[in-house]
């Protein structure tokens, strides 16, 4: 049988509102998406992910949904959509879109109909006097618990405008396996699965235990077993499909035992694999990762940023004098990704070498957590801000000129426009597009095990048959492993030497 395209593709994420505005509103959207399709295609992706573009009154990002079958206004039309399908299609480009099932929006007409009395068994209402139910914290900061006029508490584990849905009750269920199928027929290849560790909640709504820290095992919040029995559900759905329709989980959990749950052979195809993005800079950090992934046998997935972290250029420049050693060490650790067997998800805007933007003024800033934490959390505006494309001058090519994107860009990111890294060769933009080159022409070619190989102090070697790959995370230089040929490195290697914060590809006979 043929190897799936999920197994071992390079899944391009597109947070929508930040990517490319077509229609001049300074907010990305799906004929955005279209027209920078081939600009994906060139760089050498094989599958693009959309975050939210659901109708939506966006106060989370989209990630809370007035209507999971219609395309927002502010994104453009289910024809917009389709036709952005058919072009992605024919580019050989497959796609994934965003599918919200712990919560909806307060908008959403089954809240609405709630807040008029009727049908509240579809989300968590509970009754209680002044206090909330019980002790659970929104992950944005505050109670999870909203207090209506009439005196019921409905649970929110986000904002309080994304009410969680009761997943006790088949008419949810019913529903989402009908919102998979809508968009199904409409040719999607697969979902990501947003919270995928949530939707069902322990019996009886239990406290949490104090000292018990986010996404722990056994919480009564989280990764409660019932979700299984939805995810195999989904699963006859998507296999009922032609075609490899697949789905990937936003799992976050402290465990792996616990995350292979999600990944048994008739639930989820794949789960983001945080465990990576969460490493420090470090050979030991690195090879436990990669050990306890492949340990799970399932299919693996790589990945160092996305819409809700800091982006790694900057997380891995932290604390360190030079400006540069964050980027050198971000094109180490794709090189070194893209090595292992499995998939690799890149977040846009990576393969430009975009750093976290830290000095958004907090009038700009509009992610519900920095509002919820009263300032004193950032939140994720920072990695969101609109994509540089060309051009010297805001919006940068990411919106037509004069229009004032949604999030400030920072000036000095005219000198990491698209335009300006294709013309050269030593770009972040090249860099990507040559590893992507590499890695395609070794697709299918390589064993899926990695033989780790003797390495010196501070770096980190393996093997899978013909390629090599050396990653260096220590302050000093160090040899190459034996080798015929340098197939790519993050940064030149020459005589046989491999300088910090650098990765290479070897060729071995
Ligand atoms: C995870 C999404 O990636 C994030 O952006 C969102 O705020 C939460 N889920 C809630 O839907």
């Amino acid at each position: 049988m043929e190897t799936p395209w999920w197994r071992e593709a390079v899944v391009y994420e597109i947070y929508v509102r930040s990517f490319a505005d077509a229609s001049g509103d300074g907010v990305g959207d799906l004929a955005g998406v279209r027209r920078r399709l081939p600009y994906l295609a060139e760089l050498g992706v094989d599958a693009v992910w959309l975050t939210p573009f659901y109708r939506s009154p966006m106060a989370d990002g989209g990630y809370d949904v007035a209507d999971y079958r219609d395309v927002d206004p502010l994104f453009g039309t289910l024809s917009d959509f389709d036709a952005m399908v058919a072009d992605a299609h024919a580019l050989g480009l497959r796609v994934i879109v965003d599918i919200v099932p712990n919560h909806s929006s307060s908008e959403h007409a089954w809240f609405q109909a709630a807040l008029r009395g009727e049908g509240r068994d579809r989300y968590v209402f509970r009754d209680g006097g002044e206090l909330p139910p019980n002790n659970w914290q929104s992950v944005f900061s505050g109670p999870a618990w909203t207090r209506l006029p009439d005196g019921q508490w409905y649970l929110h584990l986000f904002d309080s405008t994304q009410p969680d849905f009761n997943w006790r009750n088949p008419e949810v269920h019913a529903e989402f396996l009908d919102v998979l199928r809508f968009w199904l027929d409409r040719g999607v290849d697969g979902f990501r699965i947003d919270v995928a560790m949530g939707l069902y909640k322990a019996e009886g709504l239990p406290d949490t235990p104090a000292e018990s820290q986010a996404f722990a095992t056994g919480s009564p919040i989280w990764g409660r077993p019932e979700v299984h029995e939805v995810y195999r559900a989904w699963r006859k759905v998507l296999d009922s499909y032609p075609g490899d329709r697949m789905a990937v989980g936003e799992v976050w959990t402290d465990s792996i035992e616990d995350l292979a749950r999600y990944l048994r052979p008739d639930e989820l195809h794949q789960s983001f694999n945080f465990a990576w993005l969460e490493a420090p800079w470090s050979p030991t950090a690195f090879r436990t990762v990669i050990d306890d992934t492949l340990a799970i046998g399932a299919s693996p997935t790589w990945v160092l940023s996305n819409h809700d972290v800091v982006r790694h250029v900057t997380r891995y420049g932290e604390g360190l004098a030079s400006s540069t050693t964050g980027l050198a060490r971000a094109r180490a650790a794709l090189l070194t990704m893209l090595a292992l067997p499995g998939s690799a998800y890149l977040y846009q805007g990576e393969e430009l070498g975009l750093p976290e933007v830290k000095d958004l003024p907090p009038e700009a800033r509009k992610d519900p957590i920095f509002a919820r934490s009263e300032g004193t959390l950032p939140g994720r505006d920072g990695c969101r801000v609109p994509i540089p494309w060309s051009g010297v001058e805001v919006p940068y090519g990411f919106a037509p000129d004069g229009v004032t994107p949604w999030l400030p860009q920072p000036v000095e990111w005219a000198a990491l426009t698209a335009e300006r890294q294709a013309g050269d060769p030593d770009s972040t933009l090249s860099f990507y597009q040559e590893a992507l080159r590499a890695r395609r022409a070794l697709r299918g070619t390589l064993p899926s095990r990695v033989t780790w190989l003797d390495s010196p102090e501070g770096a980190l070697f393996f093997t899978r048959a013909s390629l090599t790959c050396a990653v260096n995370c220590g302050p000093d230089p160090v040899r190459l492993p034996p080798h015929d040929r340098v197939l790519i490195a993050s940064a030149p290697v020459d005589d046989g030497v491999l300088p910090p914060d650098t990765a290479a590809w070897l060729h071995t006979p």
